[in-house]
C-alpha cells in the first residue's frame, strides 16, 4: 500500500500541482490522498478536485487565536482519511507545537532558498540584495524551527547579472517543481534522497 499524502497549501498551489501530477503516474510511490488549504477560496483546491484528489478547507476565522485549536480540526480530517505524511507547499501559517510534534519525521516543506540561508519571506530579493551567485530550493523535514529541521534535497540555480526578483523567483520554482516530486517519492519509499545520485557516482558511465 503506497502511503496516503496530504498537501497544505495557502495560495497558488503550483507544487501542489507538480506532486499530483507526478503521483498520477502508476509507479510514484506515494498517493496525493488530500489536499487541505486554509483558505476557501484557494485555487489550489479546484486544481485538486478536478484531479479526483478530495479537497478541503479548514478556515482559521472560527478559532480566533486559537492555532492550536485549528490544527486540532485539521488533525481530525488528517486522521479521518488516513494520512500517513504531510507535504507543505506554500502553507504560510505558523505551526504551532501540537502538530509539528504529532506529526514529527512524517511532515515535509518546500522553501525558496537554499536552507540554512534566507529562512522566513522574500528570499529571491534577499538573495539578491547579498550578492548570492547561486540560490534555490530546499525540501526538508519541518522541526518547531521555522524553515529549519533536516535536509532531504536541495536544487541550486545560478543568479544571472540583472536578475529581477521574479526572474530569480521564476528559475528556483522551476526547481521546487522538480525536487519536491523526487524527495517525496524517496521519502515515501524509505531511501535516502540522493541514493541514487551517489549510486550513480559510485559507477560512472563507461
Ligand atoms: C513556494 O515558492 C514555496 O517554496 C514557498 O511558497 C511558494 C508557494 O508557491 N514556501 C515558503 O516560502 C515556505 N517558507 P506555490 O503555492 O505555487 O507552491
Amino acid at each position: 500500500m503506497k502511503p496516503r499524502v496530504a498537501i497544505f497549501c495557502s495560495g497558488r498551489g503550483s507544487n501542489m500541482e507538480a506532486l499530483i501530477k507526478a503521483a498520477g503516474s502508476a509507479n510514484y510511490p506515494a498517493e496525493i490522498a488530500l489536499v487541505i488549504s486554509n483558505k476557501v477560496d484557494a485555487p489550489a483546491l479546484e486544481f485538486a478536485r478536478g484531479h479526483g484528489v478530495r479537497a478541503q478547507a479548514v478556515e482559521s476565522k472560527p478559532f480566533g487565536r486559537d492555532r492550536e485549536a485549528h490544527e486540532r480540526a485539521i488533525d481530525a480530517v488528517l486522521a479521518a482519511e488516513n494520512i500517513q505524511i504531510i507535504c507543505l507547499a506554500g502553507y504560510m501559517r505558523l505551526l504551532t507545537p501540537f502538530l509539528v510534534e504529532k506529526w514529527r519525521d512524517k511532515m515535509l516543506n518546500i522553501h525558496p532558498s537554499l536552507l540554512p540561508a534566507f529562512p522566513g519571506l522574500d528570499t529571491h530579493a534577499r538573495a539578491l540584495a547579498a550578492g548570492n551567485r547561486l540560490h534555490g530550493c530546499t525540501v526538508h523535514l519541518v522541526t518547531e524551527i521555522m524553515d529549519d529541521g533536516p535536509i532531504l534535497a536541495q536544487a541550486a540555480v545560478p543568479v544571472l547579472p540583472g536578475d529581477t526578483e521574479a526572474e530569480l523567483a521564476a528559475r528556483v520554482l522551476a526547481q521546487e517543481h522538480l525536487i519536491y516530486p523526487a524527495a517525496l517519492a524517496a521519502f515515501a519509499s524509505g531511501r535516502p534522497v540522493w541514493a541514487s545520485a551517489s549510486a550513480a557516482l559510485q559507477n560512472p558511465l563507461p
